[in-house]
């Protein structure tokens, strides 16, 4: 099955294959830079998301280079809506490895890239793949869906997931593995979808034992996840010169080291306005829904400082803040 199945994807690729920015169809990408960014970009964010920022990113910081000397600050600002911020602190690290420990020679072996930050064993895998065309076989959400399938494994992707990687290693193209790799991704995202896959057009569906199956879209099971609905307060403190006070959040944790208004589950002020404005924002774990109050104070609140609404734009916030400012404008 696996010189069969691995032609006739590639054969497909080779035709219709998505063009991405990032992407070189072909063999190992000329720039291991691109595939270092797209990678941790394409970490935790889907593909039509990073399209929106991936070419501004690059234009601001074209070389590795570039990005190792820039300030992080401004870093953050051009990851600014991405969400997983820690992320772009660790490409910035990855940037600073790569040019001063390196001296500037990307690595070119997986015990070398785990030096960099940021990196597990799926970004392990596909950087090697794609900087380097190495027979790496990437394991990402729309792999496990194409997996799950063709074997018609009917539970969890956590449940079985030693089985979906074996799988998957065995199918996977050892002489072009890079091809390989996007031809998969291209596959769960255009042809083997989660609802109503076009097994119709499915270049592999002679290989595939839940071709047009009723369950197939049950495949993989969804493992159910809890959240928990977070209730509170957001607070758009400003002074006689209606100025705003903002705060940097920790370098550690949750949209870490974007900066923020204050914000508590608990009322905080006695004196404040309720606008009867809010806010919701989803995060992986979270249902959030803030409440917006305006405070007029002249003193500084705990770790806050003043700035002129004209001076936000230059701090890195966070979706669920740029939602609250947008509140306020509307
Ligand atoms: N997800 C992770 N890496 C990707 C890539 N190179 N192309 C498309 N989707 C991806």
């Amino acid at each position: 099955m696996k010189k069969n199945f691995s032609k006739c994807l590639l054969e497909w690729y080779d035709a219709y294959g998505r063009d991405l920015p990032w992407r070189f169809k072909g063999g190992a990408h000329h720039n291991p830079y691109v595939v270092l960014v797209s990678e941790i970009m394409l970490q935790q964010t889907t593909v039509k998301t990073v399209l929106s920022y991936f070419d501004r990113f690059m234009e601001r910081f074209p070389t590795v280079e570039a990005l190792a000397g820039a300030d992080l600050e401004e870093v953050y600002l051009y990851w600014q809506g991405l969400g997983y911020y820690t992320r772009a602190k660790s490409l910035w690290q990855s940037a600073n490895i790569i040019v001063h420990d390196m001296k500037g020679v990307f690595p070119r072996t997986k015990q070398d890239v785990l030096k960099l930050k940021g990196f597990g064993p799926y970004t392990v895998a596909s950087f090697m793949a794609f900087a380097y065309n190495a027979p790496e076989t990437v394991v990402d959400g729309n792999v496990i869906r194409v997996i799950s399938r063709l074997y018609h494994l009917t539970k969890t992707p956590e449940e079985q997931m030693g089985q979906i990687r074996a799988y998957a290693e065995e199918l996977t193209d050892q002489k072009r593995a890079a091809d390989y790799a996007s031809a998969m991704m291209d596959l769960g995202a255009t042809i083997c979808l989660p609802k109503k896959p076009a097994c119709g057009i499915c270049p592999v569906s002679e290989f595939c034992q839940s071709k047009n199956a009723i369950d197939v879209e049950d495949i993989p099971l969804k493992k159910r996840m809890l959240k928990k609905n977070f209730e509170g307060y957001v607070y758009i403190i400003y002074n006689d010169k209606n100025e705003v006070l903002i705060r940097k959040r920790t370098e550690k944790g949750l949209l870490s080291g974007l900066y923020e208004f204050i914000w508590s589950e608990k009322p905080l002020f006695d004196n404040a306005t309720d606008t009867k404005k809010s806010v919701s924002h989803v995060f992986t774990h979270i249902n959030m829904n803030l409440k917006i109050y305006t405070v007029l104070q002249n003193e500084t609140y705990q770790d806050g400082f003043f700035v002129s609404k004209d001076a936000l734009k230059n701090y890195a916030f966070s979706t669920l803040m740029q939602k609250v400012m947008k509140k306020m404008k509307a």
